[in-house]
């Protein structure tokens, strides 16, 4: 619709011109008003007229009225005036094979704009903390972050996906300690992180009742800072078993990273940020810490050398960002976490600037709400936590006993059940506007007959299905019903939807079009027969839609990260 919009805009702005040849109106600015009306009685696309009443100093109905009867352009069938309105009726046979056209018969995927061409994004996400437990509150970052690097490469940008491991602080001080004192080594290469979790409470716990413990946990941590061998080893062991577990996670979401560069990784890069923060007079001293003052903008200050002079997390943000720019050069650095950090990400971009770092412009956070399970809050001091891991479990068990039910007899039913049960939980997620709080109910997520992932997987193995049958197929002629037009015009929104998503930095965007293009194309079928259509005419057309709704399904699913089987 993007390319339609953009000539009936043409079409328009020299109809404004014949009436005022000097009126201030540009095509661009008629792009944004043309408009989808609710219902095709009102056009395919209608143009509010009021909107030129002052330039041309005439009632909107005249606009209107005067627009019609010149306007002229291909694709465009009929131009009415209705009121203000001027109602534009689109050429739907013409508009129908161009979509099956573009969407089939390019090497581009559609609606893959190349806006990104030649430029680099650095997308910092998931980035658990080592040794806590990595739970569905870091669904979000995750399926979010993994949902905008599909984006960006789908726009062309080249991509680098960073995992910003939280392995660096005091919470490696308590593990040693804790370790050391109750741990062991066969339980952790079990039990791997669970027990390094394990431990981790186990430490407050007995932190709790006696206090010199955090003395000791301090001391190990600076010992870790100054390089002890033992310690440093110790350290090593418990990310190396960490990173082993996530990425088992990562592989059920198809997830990889480029770099798994934690913030340890920026230890030798901080005091050269020190030092500039000092030269350019920016830092104070506040009760011995060394913070960046942030009054003036309304913030509390960035702290960011602790009294006894070590680093804290805003000091390797800044480094890390310092370091990402030098190495990669990016046009874009998007940080995805929760809501909760707002403040972290605005007080250190303004630090950045205040360096005069031009490009903190570029850099993007995008932020989350919350998660409950079940209309609980989940807290992890409490220890009332889901693991992303059992939450996955539990979701996979429950889609292969719903399919051993529905299709007993399909082969390779597990990993269809993997890809059923997690496809579920991520489109769940990705429903829901990322700052809306959600509330997880699996049993909802897996509903074969809402609104879920697996009702638009089942579509899509349902579109499989049709094509596999139907084999080779070359359509002619296209005469469109309301049905099959209705989904040529959802079809044909999925460039501009795309666009709306990666400019907002909302997968939910996609996930709502999925549905969408879903509902249009279960009315179809149930009202179209395709492959029993009346002519062979009909059914080629039929499965010229099918194979264009296949192939904007399977894109769209994946740039949410939502696998896609043939069959179900
Ligand atoms: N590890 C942090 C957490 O779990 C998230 C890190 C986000 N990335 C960053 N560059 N600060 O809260």
């Amino acid at each position: 619709m993007k390319s339609l919009k953009k000539k009936a805009a043409a079409a328009v702005c020299k109809g404004i011109k014949s009436i005022m040849p000097e009126a201030a109106v540009t095509e661009e600015e008629i792009i944004t008003y043309l408009a989808y009306p609710p219902d095709d009685g009102m056009g395919d696309l209608a143009l509010p007229c009021f909107k030129f009443a002052k330039a041309l100093r005439m009632p909107p109905p005249a606009i209107a009225a005067k627009l019609a009867e010149s306007f002229e352009c291909e694709g465009i069938e009929k131009a009415e005036p209705a009121g203000g309105y001027l109602n534009l009726k689109i050429d739907r046979a013409a508009f129908c094979k161009k979509i099956y056209v573009d969407i089939t018969k390019s090497d581009k995927p559609y609606g893959a704009s190349g806006a990104g061409e030649g430029k680099t994004v650095v997308l910092d996400y998931s980035s658990p903390n080592v040794a806590k437990p990595f739970h569905i509150g870091h669904l979000g970052t995750t399926v979010i972050g993994h949902s905008l690097k599909k984006m960006h490469e789908f726009a062309g940008y080249k991509c680098i996906g960073v995992n910003h491991l939280g392995d660096w602080g005091t919470q490696f001080g308590k593990l040693t300690v804790a370790y050391k004192k109750w741990g062991g080594k066969e339980a952790v290469e079990e039990k791997g992180i669970d027990e390094l979790v394990a431990l981790y409470v186990k430490f407050h716990e007995e932190a709790e009742k006696e206090p010199e413990l955090n003395d000791e946990a301090r001391a190990a941590f600076t010992a870790l800072e100054h390089g002890d061998p033992e310690i440093t080893a110790l350290w090593r062991w418990f990310i190396d078993i960490s990173i082993a577990e996530y990425k088992k996670t990562y592989k059920q979401l198809d997830i990889e990273f480029d770099y798994y560069t934690g913030e340890s990784f920026y230890t030798d890069k901080m005091p050269a940020v020190v030092e500039e923060l000092k030269e350019k007079n920016l830092l104070t001293l506040d009760d011995g810490a060394s913070i960046v003052d942030l009054e003036a903008y309304g913030m509390p200050p960035c702290l960011i050398l602790k009294r006894d002079g070590s680093t804290l997390y805003p000091t390797r943000d800044i480094a890390a960002a310092i370091y990402r720019k030098n190495t990669f050069d990016f046009d874009k650095c998007i940080y995805v976490t929760s809501a909760g950090q707002c403040l972290h990400f605005a007080q250190w971009f303004k630090v950045l600037e205040l360096m005069g770092r031009e490009w903190y412009k570029d850099l993007v956070h995008v932020p989350y709400g919350t998660v409950s399970l079940n209309g609980e809050k989940l807290a992890t001091r409490t220890g009332n936590v889901v693991l992303l891991k059992d939450l996955f479990a539990e979701a996979i068990e429950k889609a292969a006993a719903i399919m051993a039910e529905k299709n007993p007899e399909l082969a390779g039913r597990e990993d269809v059940a993997e890809s059923v049960g997690i496809g579920a939980v991520v489109f769940y997620y990705l429903s829901a506007n990322r700052m809306r709080d959600i509330n997880f109910v699996l049993e909802d997520a897996l509903n074969f007959d809402g609104n879920t992932g697996p009702y638009a997987q089942y579509t899509y193995a349902r579109t499989c299905q049709i094509l596999n049958k139907a084999g080779d197929f070359e359509p002619t002629v296209f005469e469109p019903n309301e049905y099959e037009f209705a989904l040529c015009k959802t079809l044909s929104l999925f460039p501009e939807t795309f666009d709306e998503a990666l400019a907002s930095y909302e997968p939910s965007v996609i996930t709502r079009y999925i549905l969408r293009l879903c509902a249009d194309f279960n009315r179809f079928y149930h009202d179209c027969p395709v492959l029993t259509a009346d002519t062979e005419q009909l059914k080629n057309q039929r499965l010229a839609l099918t194979a264009s709704v296949n192939r904007v399904l399977a894109n769209a699913l994946e740039l949410i990260c939502v696998r896609h089987p043939e069959k179900i």
